[in-house]
């Protein structure tokens, strides 16, 4: 296996909200990814890994926020950053680079890739004139989430421009009767204005199109059998030309040469990777074409929600192919996150900000356990239910993993000055065996069984079944407690006089300790946190997967045993949710 090079990116939160647990299932996918990689490499010191991420900071709704709280949109997405990269490093979300769109850096590559575009010939880029809302109190082009009006069926009043609330007509926001801004309350008018345009439809990325997002499973199954419907199978696609143009006042890049006119937020955000990453570079002294240039080798892997498929399924690949840099190796999709069987609600306080779930004093690790043991890699919608949170993270992972180590360590402290035995030598030799040579037999059959699963772990991780990761890693950590209380230790504690009771007490406990270390191993990329405490009582520097092929040494020395984490107390959800209403 080579050293791979891979940049690793997930999805930019919107400058004007808070993360809240919907976010978190995308953020904490890719870190265990990324931290399982960055575990993994034969030579031991990984793989050259990088991930970045920054704030998607550009767009009507962002200034209009700005404006409302009485500030200019550079210190409002100055303040949400720091909010955002606050809550990502409490969930120990570790980036290389968390950055924003409103950068030199973005803004360099969003006016390169555009120039590119238009200066294909034919060109990419066209203009049209379209009619648009326009409210004429502010003086701005509004976005459909700011337009209501009666229902053109049931002529409901306050309705918004996609659906009715109360006959549930779906129609366009233009067939809206008596349509006004939210913003100024003001009737709203059409006006025509000259638009840019990619033009998505010309056959150069449609034929591109067609290809990439059908071979060497750039998406998900259930991924591109969506593009095969948005892309058409005949001559005639689906696709038209995309609007990469907003009028000013706009929070954004101005188009160069187009006085007034701006990139549309979409057209800078994916870009906002490239610009988080060269950002990197430059700190870092990486170079940035080696993982750009059309034809790079290295790996690129952009972690989304199934909602943003779109942009970054077709107009991000179009983009890049035609202005000379790479594309995505890989787009992975997961699905939305529901609380109870059903979408986050404010009113039923599922609402659960990042913010929030640790004003609790919740531990950011249960939830990364759950959500670990829940994602299976595909786009399916995936539920927090708090009966089954509380159930698997006080069975499973305290009840079982942790109690491994709060079990063992008594017995290393007391009888045997917190020192391991040799372990080293344990061969199965025979099934008569009697005496310490039994003990062995069975703790060496553990061991390998727990090594020989690795591969199997190591698999699911990489193809982000983490679900199946954590079920094997359960059953073997099931397996290991059933060894320790088949072993009774406490009886052979009785006889210490027994000079064989208490080599197979000190070996028997040798074992376990050593079971929970590869355990410990298994579980880094998902619990971090509780790793790093693990290698403090375990005394042994940080752990990678090559140290699988090691044991504890005989004599080593572990260190008195503190509480790694405690049960979830159902108080603290309930709590939660009154505190989210
Ligand atoms: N700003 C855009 C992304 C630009 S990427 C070049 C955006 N921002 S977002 O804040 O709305 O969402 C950020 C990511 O979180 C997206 O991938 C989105 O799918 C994901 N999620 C937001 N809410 C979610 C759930 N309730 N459940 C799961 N993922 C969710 O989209
Ligand atoms: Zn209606």
């Amino acid at each position: 296996m080579n050293k791979r090079k891979i940049l690793v990116t997930s999805a930019l939160p919107y400058a004007n909200g808070s993360i809240h647990l919907g976010h978190l299932v995308e953020y904490i996918q890719t870190d265990i990814w990324v931290r399982f990689q960055k575990m993994c490499s034969p030579e031991g010191d990984g793989h050259e890994i990088y991930f970045v991420c920054a704030d998607d900071t550009h767009g009507t709704p962002i200034m209009l926020r700005a404006e409302k709280e009485g500030i200019t949109p550079e210190a409002l997405i100055d303040r949400v950053h720091s909010e955002h990269l606050r809550d990502f490093t409490d969930f120990h979300i570790e980036f290389d680079n968390y950055y924003t769109t409103h950068s030199p850096e973005t803004r360099q590559y969003s006016e390169d890739i555009y120039s590119k575009l238009k200066a294909a010939d034919p060109s990419l880029i066209g203009t049209q004139c379209i009619e648009q809302f326009y409210d004429s109190v502010k003086n701005i082009f509004l976005p459909d989430r700011f337009i209501k009006g009666e229902c053109p069926k049931c002529s409901a009043k306050d309705q918004y421009g996609d659906n009715c609330e109360i006959c549930g007509a779906a129609y366009a926001p233009t067939d809206l009767i008596k349509p006004y801004s939210t913003v100024s309350n003001a009737a709203l008018v059409m006006r025509t204005s000259e638009h840019f345009f990619f033009k998505l439809s010309d056959n150069r990325c449609i034929s591109f199109l067609r290809h990439w997002t059908r071979e060497e499973n750039h998406l998900q199954p259930e991924a591109a059998n969506k593009m095969r419907e948005w892309l058409g199978e005949s001559e005639q696609s689906n696709l038209s030309d995309w609007d990469i143009s907003r009028d000013a006042p706009y929070f954004g890049f101005e188009i160069p040469n187009a006085s007034g006119k701006y990139f549309y937020v979409w057209l800078d955000a994916p870009i906002g990777y490239m610009g988080s990453f060269k950002n990197l570079c430059n700190q870092r002294n990486i170079n940035f074409d080696e993982f750009w240039k059309k034809g790079s080798t290295t790996e690129l892997y952009h972690f989304i929600g199934k909602d943003i498929l779109y942009f970054h399924a077709l107009f991000w690949p179009a983009m890049l192919e035609n202005s000379g840099y790479r594309t995505p190796t890989k787009i992975f999709s997961h699905g939305f996150l529901t609380i109870n069987g059903e979408k986050m609600s404010k009113s039923r306080g599922t609402f659960i900000t990042a913010e929030n779930y640790l004003k609790q004093g919740l531990d950011p690790e249960y939830l990364r356990y759950y959500y670990a043991a829940k994602l299976n890699g595909t786009m399916e919608d995936i539920d927090l239910n708090f009966d089954d949170f509380t159930a698997r993270v006080n069975s499973d992972l305290v009840g079982k993993y942790i109690n491994i180590a709060s079990r063992v360590a008594g017995f290393l402290v007391n009888y045997f000055n917190y020192r391991v035995t040799d372990i080293s030598g344990l061969v199965i030799q025979s099934d008569s065996l009697q005496g310490p040579e039994q003990f062995k037999t069975g703790g060496a059959r553990l061991i390998d069984e727990l090594l020989e699963n690795a591969d199997l772990i190591h698999t699911h991780m990489e193809n982000r079944r983490y679900n199946l990761a954590i079920s094997t890693i359960m059953a073997l950590t099931g397996k290991v407690n059933e060894y320790w209380n088949q072993q009774k230790p406490w009886d052979k504690a009785k006889q210490l006089d027994d000079e064989q009771q208490k080599l197979s007490l000190h070996l028997v406990s040798s074992i376990t300790i050593e079971c929970f270390r590869i355990l410990t191993i298994f579980l880094k990329p998902i619990l971090p946190k509780l790793a790093q405490n693990a290698e403090s009582f375990l005394n042994v520097e940080p752990l990678q997967w090559k140290d699988l092929s090691k044991t504890l040494l005989p004599g080593h020395q572990i260190k008195a045993y503190k509480h790694l984490m405690t049960r979830i107390d159902r108080k603290k959800i309930d709590a939660m949710i009154e505190a989210s209403k």
